[in-house]
């Protein structure tokens, strides 16, 4: 019984954040003095159309585990969207994944055009950085902008997402071993994850480092069996429930967990990562029940 309350409480709070996201997100992505309309207009279609807002959710959970208030968190959390949204219409361009629909719409080089997707994504990018770096919140009494603009730089260019996407393309056509396969989904699905929970810790300035540790450890496993998910839901989910055509790796050619190692190993590392992440979770002090909910959201995820 207990559970289930938790449950219900953890539902409405997260909720709560969702809507909360979407507004800070509204408010600081609108078009400028000089913008291009069309431009402002990519962006906004690739921002706002139904996305389930995972990685701004970890900010706030972990955010309750570290005891901040939601008010400095709004400016990592939108960051963290901006560029993983950014990172879907480069992932959809001709010259990656090919895809033609993302979150159940036509991709945004479709519904626009290539150059205007690029710049699209291009300019989300800045625009994370430029809300961390001029949100008054996050530079005083601690200044931790900067720390949290590293977080997200590394999470997110070469050693990072970046880095793994390109090693996403060379793997294509390849038979990876599980550890390469895994060292590629770290880097381009797990290292942006990872920032999510960590970020905010740059606002406590006094955590003790075993505090950190069990947190990114939480996220990495976390974040691994996060695209260990998404692989197999492109095998056995359905277009109009997960918003992307299913089938589109296997067309690709791309290196999957569940198509170089089948679906019922897939299943069970998922588990095996799960427990790992639980494991790790517990070792944190604070309030961890937000980051188990949205962990099993994560992992067990139907879309
Ligand atoms: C999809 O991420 C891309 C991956 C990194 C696997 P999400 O499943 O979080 O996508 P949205 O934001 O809800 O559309
Ligand atoms: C993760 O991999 C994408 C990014 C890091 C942007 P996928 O290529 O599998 O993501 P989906 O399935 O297109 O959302
Ligand atoms: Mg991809
Ligand atoms: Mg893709
Ligand atoms: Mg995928």
């Amino acid at each position: 019984m207990a559970l289930r309350l938790d449950d219900a409480a953890c539902s409405a709070r997260f909720q709560d954040y969702v809507r909360r996201l979407e507004r800070e997100l509204d408010r600081r992505c609108s078009p400028g003095n000089e913008s291009s309309a069309t431009l402002c207009e990519a962006m906004r279609y690739a921002l706002f159309n139904g996305g389930k807002r995972l990685r701004p959710q970890l900010v706030y959970a972990s955010g309750e585990a570290l005891g901040l208030a939601p008010a400095v968190l709004d400016a990592p959390a939108c960051a963290v969207e901006l560029i993983h949204s950014y990172s879907l219409v480069h992932d959809d361009l001709p010259a990656m994944d090919d895809d033609d629909l993302r979150r159940g719409r036509p991709t945004t080089h479709l519904a626009f055009d290539e150059a205007v997707a690029i710049l699209a994504g291009d300019a989300l990018q800045a625009l994370a950085f430029q809300i961390l770096a001029e949100e008054p919140a996050l530079n005083h009494p601690v200044p931790a902008a900067a720390g949290m603009i590293a977080e997200l730089a590394t999470a997110c260019g070469a050693d990072g997402m970046a880095g793994g996407q390109a090693q996403d393309m060379a793997l294509e056509h390849q038979q990876p071993d599980r550890d390469t396969l895994e060292t590629m989904f770290r880097l381009k699905t797990g290292a942006l994850i990872r920032a999510s929970v960590m970020m905010p810790a740059a606002l406590v300035p006094d955590l003790p480092p075993a505090q950190a540790a069990c947190l990114r450890e939480f996220a990495e496993w976390i974040g691994l069996a996060f695209q260990i998910r998404d692989d197999l839901l492109d095998v056995e989910g359905q277009t109009d429930v997960i918003g992307k055509q299913t089938g589109a790796d296997q067309a690709h050619g791309k290196a999957t967990w569940p198509g170089l190692f089948g679906p019922d190993a897939a299943r069970r590392r998922i588990a095996e990562l799960d427990e790992r992440a639980r494991t790790a979770l517990n070792r944190c002090t604070g309030d961890t029940r937000g980051l188990h909910w949205l962990a099993d959201r994560l992992v067990n995820r139907q879309t």
